[in-house]
């Protein structure tokens, strides 16, 4: 490697210096955490009662939860709001038997509705399983389905992309937006208004299920990872010591919650900390998206590499008459943050951008540039006080600074995934090298202790940020009559990183047209997401193919780059 980084963004704290920040890093122990937290007085815990009931309790219940806003909607909810329509919602699923352990998925955009029922899910210690509202049936129904999830969540609209049929398990559909139920159908409107505005959380012990997040690996479906309440300890951690959060700030934190940013800093994080939290519903705009932090005063910022790129590609412009002195503290994850994108942060928005590293299945940030703290453009920082990162060969062994290896993290962690749901064989992949955790990242480290992205070790895609695994979109492209294999790599993409490029052998009879090309994209779309769908195909006579027929992605990139396909010894001929 032997790169060379000596490009350094000095560490810029506005309220206090620099010793004292650290200081109080230093200091934070997992007790201090801990006596927060209900379980140390009673050895029971509910993630409500923590993020939601606990400020109403201490005497908080009347400060702004959340505010909502989009094109048609803005609104604003204490915690006392949200202790009520979360209790509500939690005596809805009480009445109709679902209650401790059992799943219930949450498919719906951004609305105050789905906070409040993802809350109430909690409340009755059930496991929530959001699910982005961009998802078409094949990807709904192979998350419901592995899950076994008893009771779903929905809109109108996206009822439609539920096979219900073809789930045995889902005994509820409860939808949002239709005042009176039909056969079948639970209404929201009507549940909520008849149900009784309070209800004590179940209490739950540390291990107990918290929330599910369905993510790709290279082979295989989705696989769903199971996250503990324990979880809450790290939320509420990285909360005060990287989002920096304090008790007047309006923080916004732009993911879904069908992402896992989206719950663990979209929601525990903020509630936890007790602070008030932005959603926007709507889509991506710029001119918006300023005029959010603007109108509301935003002190924290949460954001993605791809979306900060959009920004720049906006241009000053977009920000002409737009004031942002209200941002301290600014945010990003998801993807490698590129230096040209933090220097003009620096410049742009006067705020340098605090890149973080994580997982799904980490639960929580690991890797940080914390405030305070020098940053290094293109660096995603340091582990955090408490969190042992290293870089190891394969054999696991730690290998010397600047050398590129297996990123892994020493176990276990609080928010540490606690099961990967109904397949403990891809859990243990995770854990083969004993007494570490290995993320399928590839890093290096420098002689100051930074840890620098290099790119994934297996053939996951990172397209804007969102992971998709190739074997998902072959699965569904082979489904289509003229597509007789399929290969699917991640290209190199100024914008978002990667796009999805499709490489497909067509069956007898099928003649390589630009249209056939759309109507495949199109194909994947329908059946899975607008995200999934390839933005690039290209049609071969054949594809390389081990002697075992495993498509050879490696050696389709390698076409793609026009790189030496390296060993290709296991090739068919
Ligand atoms: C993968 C995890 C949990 C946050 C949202 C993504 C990539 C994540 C960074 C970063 C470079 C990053 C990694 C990781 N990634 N953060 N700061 N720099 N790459 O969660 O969907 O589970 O994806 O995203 O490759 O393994 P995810």
């Amino acid at each position: 490697m032997g790169q060379v980084h000596d490009e350094i963004l000095p560490g810029r704290v506005e309220h206090a210096n620099l010793r004292d920040y650290t200081l109080a890093v230093q200091q934070f122990r997992w007790e201090d955490v801990e006596r927060t937290f209900s379980w140390y007085h009673t050895g029971k815990v509910n993630m409500t009662h923590e993020a939601i009931d606990r400020h109403v309790l201490e005497g908080r219940g009347a400060a702004t939860a959340l505010i909502y806003s989009d094109p048609s909607r803005e609104e604003r909810y204490t915690f006392a709001d949200l202790q009520e329509h979360s209790s509500r919602f939690g005596n809805v699923l009480r009445k109709y038997g679902v209650g401790k352990g059992e799943r219930v998925f949450i498919f719906m955009p951004r609305s105050p509705e789905l906070y409040f029922s993802l809350l109430g899910v909690l409340r009755v210690g059930a496991v929530a399983g959001p699910l982005f509202e961009a998802f078409m049936e094949t990807a709904v129904k192979d998350r419901l389905e592995d899950s076994g999830a008893v009771a779903l969540v929905t809109t109108p609209e996206l009822l439609k992309r539920v096979r219900r049929e073809e789930l045995p398990t889902l005994r509820h559909i409860i939808v949002v937006g239709r005042a009176v139920g039909e056969q079948g159908i639970i209404s929201y409107e009507a549940e909520m208004a008849a149900a009784k505005a309070e209800l004590e959380p179940e209490w739950l012990t540390l291990e107990d299920g918290l929330i599910m997040h369905y993510t790709s690996g290279s082979t295989g479906k989705p696989k769903g990872v199971y996250h503990a309440q324990r979880a809450m300890i790290q939320h509420y951690y990285t909360g005060k010591i990287v989002l920096d959060l304090r008790p007047d700030d309006i923080y916004w934190c732009t993911a879904d919650p069908g992402w896992v940013t989206g719950t663990s800093y979209g929601i525990f994080a903020p509630w936890l900390n007790g602070v008030t939290n932005v959603v926007r519903g709507g889509r991506f705009s710029p001119g918006d998206w300023y005029r959010t932090i603007e109108r509301f005063a935003v002190t924290v910022w949460y954001s993605a590499p791809t979306a900060f790129r959009m920004l720049m590609g906006a241009g000053e412009n977009s920000l002409a008459g737009i004031d942002l002195r209200s941002l301290r503290h600014v945010l990003s994850v998801g993807e490698p943050l590129n230096p040209e994108v933090v220097r003009w942060g620096d410049k742009v928005y006067r705020q340098r951008i605090h890149d973080t590293w994580w997982m799904t299945e980490t639960g929580a940030q690991l890797i940080c540039n914390y405030p305070g703290m020098d940053i290094k453009p293109g660096s995603m920082g340091r582990p955090l006080p408490g969190i042992e990162a290293a870089i190891l060969d394969d054999r696991g062994n730690e290998v010397p600074p600047y050398t590129m290896g297996n990123l892994a993290i020493r176990t276990p962690w609080p928010s540490m995934m606690a099961k990967i749901w109904n397949n403990q064989a891809k859990y243990d992949e995770y854990f083969r090298i004993p007494g570490w955790y290995i993320s399928g990242d590839s890093a290096y480290m420098d002689e100051d202790g930074y840890f620098w992205f290099q790119g994934r070790i297996d053939d996951v895609i990172n397209s804007s940020g969102e992971r998709i695994g190739p074997f998902e979109v072959e699965s569904k492209l082979v489904e289509h009559p003229a597509v007789a294999e399929a290969g699917v790599i991640g290209k190199p993409d100024l914008l978002r990183g990667e796009i999805i490029k499709a490489f497909i052998s067509l069956r007898e009879g099928y003649t390589a047209t630009a249209e056939l090309k759309d109507e495949i994209a199109a194909f994947v779309k329908a059946g899975l997401s607008a995200h999934a769908a390839p933005r690039e195909i290209e049609f071969k006579e054949k594809l390389p193919k081990t002697r075992s027929g495993k498509i050879m992605r490696r050696v389709l990139k390698a076409w793609e780059l026009q790189l030496p396909a390296g060993d290709l010894s296991t090739i068919e001929d």
